[in-house]
């Protein structure tokens, strides 16, 4: 039964958080067919035999080898350019598994488990659009193989006693067991965002990062309380994330209190911050007084806010495949003189070069953090844009930099106007168009403004910004203990900015309209396209 419960908690869980009474409904949906599907697969896979470790063979070498390697040992042709590495087979380790700390057999439902649903955070899709469930077992008779365990029996399953229902009581229990004596806040952080305070390896000498716990799209289990309590039970095999119930160890907890920490880390890992694929306009407020200067003014919380992906650059050298930031959070403020733009971003190191305790946790070369938003010189036709990195020759990009500074510089803010990314990009003078910015590293996230006039002197040059149009943007960050500066870096492709009219404004109404009118014959075509392509 094990794999129908680990299945139906994982797509109960937060995958969708924050999404609404829709997606819920949506989800509820998905969960009764999963359920059903489940069931049906279930009575079906007892019926079959356990699995055919020849037939996964066959698999294998199709689907597994080119990041698993032809002899499982996690050495594939795509291995180099991924992190964390795929797993190495002959080790027997693996991650996500219910059975006891010491015990080195998982169950077959656990590593079915991981290739039916994949791993969120990492390269290692979920199979089950592609493989059946036959195939799978054979696969996992396959793998049990390369490390020798065929012959094995299965570890214990853990003791999971009586569940702690999720209660402010608890809640409040685990927060005080996560941070006493820095229990886990140690390597989680303090908010739980896994901010670096010392560097971790794994046993095979590859980095790893402690898991930011407030992004549940990255638990390689689900964020359900089950799911935690059993990460906690086992630890996380060949990483730093230890047993807490280890019966070895002076840190062993009893099982009450590992439900309560596992319903305080569910509480964390519950954010607004998600990323919508619906949402890609960025509605900036008006305000009647100043733009505020500084990020931690509560005035940016009028603004709603849009996440969005941050995706590694693979378009021009030094193309970049080991990113550490995953999304970007933007809310616009503007008045009739300025706009202002708060980008927020967690980040789990702060890159100060010059500082002793952030080179030990950096990468080598380490640099500022950084992040840039890059605007168009002049205001496109309906829905076209300019080339996505650093524009073109005929469309030339504004790029609003701030950069952290180091232990001998201040932050900084510059600007310049690019014309491709191969193209000519000239420096420019930000204080005297007024692009003015300010930043703020806490706990693990780092908040910064950028400011600048509505319009400038030179409009061959600069963005001038008006109410009622949808600006294209596009923002960049850099995460400088990681190795990412110049072209090394993620950035997210272009978003739209509106700047909110007064209401009652009916130009802008008009515009709003052709410019929808304009993106539904767009999908239109791209759809007609796509189908032709396919027939
Ligand atoms: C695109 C690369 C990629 C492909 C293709 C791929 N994997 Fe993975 N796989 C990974 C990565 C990366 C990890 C390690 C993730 C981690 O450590 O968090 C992984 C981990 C695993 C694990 C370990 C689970 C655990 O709990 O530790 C299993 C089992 C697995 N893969 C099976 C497969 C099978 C079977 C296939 C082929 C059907 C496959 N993978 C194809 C990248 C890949
Ligand atoms: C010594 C450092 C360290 C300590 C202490 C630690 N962790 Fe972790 N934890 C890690 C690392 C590293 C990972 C990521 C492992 C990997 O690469 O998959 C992790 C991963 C996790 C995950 C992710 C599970 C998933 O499905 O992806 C959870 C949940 C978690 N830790 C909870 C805790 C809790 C709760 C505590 C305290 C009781 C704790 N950790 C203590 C280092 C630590």
């Amino acid at each position: 039964m094990a794999t129908a419960e680990f299945n139906l908690r994982d797509f109960q869980s937060g995958r969708g958080v924050g999404q609404g009474g829709t997606a819920v409904l949506r989800r509820t949906v998905r969960l009764i067919a999963i359920s059903l599907m489940l069931l049906i697969g279930l009575t079906a896979t007892s019926a079959f035999s356990a699995g055919d470790a020849e037939k996964g063979e066959q698999i294998y070498v199709q689907r597994c080898t080119l990041c698993h390697g032809e002899d499982g040992d996690g050495m594939g042709p795509a291995a180099e350019r991924l992190n964390p590495p795929p797993r190495d087979f002959t080790m027997a380790q693996y991650k996500i598994r219910t059975t006891a700390f010491e015990e080195i057999v998982p169950v077959d439902g656990d590593l079915v488990r991981m290739i039916h649903d994949g791993m969120p955070g990492t390269a290692m899709p979920g199979w089950s659009d592609v493989l059946t469930e036959q195939d799978i077992n054979d696969l996992v008779a396959f793998l049990k193989t390369l490390a020798g365990l065929e012959e094995e029996e299965p570890g214990q399953i853990i003791d999971f006693g009586a569940q702690v229902p999720i209660s402010p009581e608890s809640v409040e229990a685990g927060r005080k067991l996560f941070h006493e004596d820095d229990r886990c806040s140690e390597c989680h952080g303090q908010s739980g965002k896994g901010d670096a305070v010392k560097k971790l390896k794994d046993d095979s000498g590859y980095r790893t990062w402690p898991r930011n716990l407030t992004k549940p799209w990255t638990f390689r289990g689900s964020n359900d309380p089950r799911d935690i309590f059993t990460r906690i039970t086992t630890g996380i095999a060949g990483t730093q994330m230890p047993s807490f119930d280890d019966p070895a160890s002076e840190g062993r907890l009893s099982i009450e209190q590992r439900w309560n920490i596992a319903n305080y880390v569910n509480s964390l890992a519950k954010t607004e911050k998600v990323v919508r694929p619906e949402n890609i306009v960025i509605r900036a407020t008006r305000v009647a007084g100043p733009v505020p200067v500084t990020p931690e003014d509560p005035q940016w919380q009028e603004a709603p806010s849009s996440t969005f992906l941050l995706v590694p650059q693979l378009i021009t050298p030094d193309r970049f495949f080991t990113p550490s930031n995953d999304t970007i959070t933007v809310r616009a403020l503007y008045n009739q003189d300025e706009i202002g733009f708060h980008v927020e971003w967690d980040d789990r190191t702060r890159s100060i070069p010059g500082d002793g305790a952030a080179k030990k946790i950096s990468e080598p070369g380490l640099s500022e953090d950084a992040v840039a938003i890059q605007l168009p010189v002049t205001l496109p036709v309906g829905a076209e844009k300019p080339y996505f990195l650093h524009g073109d020759s005929r469309h030339p990009v504004n790029l609003w930099f701030w950069r952290s500074g180091s232990t001998t510089a201040d932050p900084s803010v510059s600007l310049v106007t690019a014309r491709g990314s191969a193209g000519e990009t000239t420096a420019r003078d930000a204080d005297a168009v007024g692009l003015q910015g300010s930043g703020s590293y806490h706990e693990g996230t780092w908040q910064v403004v950028l400011r600048r006039s509505m319009t400038t002197a030179d409009p061959a040059e600069d963005l001038q910004f008006v109410e009622g149009a949808f600006i294209p943007v596009a923002f960049s960050a850099w995460d400088g203990s990681n190795g990412e500066r110049d072209s090394a870096h993620t950035l997210t492709t272009w978003y739209w900015l509106l700047l909110k009219p007064q209401p009652g404004n009916t130009p802008w109404l008009f515009a709003g309209f052709a410019f929808v009118l304009i993106l539904l014959i767009e999908i239109w075509w791209a759809r007609t396209a796509t189908r032709r392509a396919r027939s």
